[in-house]
């Protein structure tokens, strides 16, 4: 019984270690910042290209500043035009990572991109950069791209940059399951924590909405 105990551990400990060994890089370095399990079950083949301000790599995991990251970032990969992408940005620990109930908090949907032409794409939630709040910690700021099977009618509701409802306890697996995206095609990660600039950043993305209501409000 026991020699029988044994032998089913050493089988499961080498198709662990077999496992292991045939992840990618990315897949490696995902798994080592517990971004697998927490958001995907299977690591990106790729590193995914996210430059913030020209210059600025957002990758593995580098620390960047919230105010580097308020706009935008330029996303590259390699892709025909033959195929549509998706693209997503989240923060798994929102609001903090030991206390993440409201993992994941999307930062950003791109949906039905034609090969790498982000700018072409459906922007069906708008990009907000990091914003984590005073005491939260350090936050992963995960990007993930997932090639589709073919143009796709998403079921979502299209949230502004400005609006920050609607965007939290959103699952990138169920979502990827939903539409059949499958595993992600590329990835990256940066971190970020609270600074100084965050309330003047989170004030200008409330100021954001008032505008629009103001605006509202004048043509009615
Ligand atoms: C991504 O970045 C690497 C390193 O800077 C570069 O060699 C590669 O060409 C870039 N890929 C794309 C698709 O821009």
């Amino acid at each position: 019984m026991l020699v029988h105990h044994w032998i089913m551990l050493c089988l499961s400990c080498t198709l662990c270690g077999a496992d292991f060994d045939s992840e990618t890089e990315v897949g490696k370095f995902l798994r080592h910042l517990e971004v697998i399990p927490d958001i995907i079950e299977t690591g990106p083949q790729e590193f995914l290209n996210v430059t913030y301000l020209g210059s600025i790599e957002a990758d593995r995991a580098v620390e960047l500043q919230p105010m580097q990251v308020r706009d935008e970032p330029y996303v590259a990969w390699n892709a025909p035009m033959t195929n549509y992408y998706t693209l997503l940005m989240i923060d798994p620990d929102a609001p903090s990572a030991q206390q993440p109930s409201a993992r994941e908090f999307l930062h950003w949907m791109v949906l039905n991109i034609p090969g790498n032409q982000l700018i072409m794409g459906d922007v069906r939630v708008g990009y907000v950069g990091a914003i984590p709040a005073s005491g939260s910690g350090m936050h992963r700021y995960v990007f993930l791209l997932y090639r589709q099977r073919d143009y796709c009618k998403f079921n979502f509701p299209k949230l502004p940059k400005h609006i920050l409802t609607g965007r939290s306890n959103f699952k990138s697996m169920e979502f990827a399951k939903r539409y059949k995206l499958g595993y992600p095609v590329a990835g990256n990660v940066f971190t970020a924590g609270w600074s100084t600039d965050v309330p003047a950043l989170y004030d200008s993305i409330s100021q954001g909405a008032h505008q629009k209501e103001t605006h509202k409000n004048l043509e009615t």
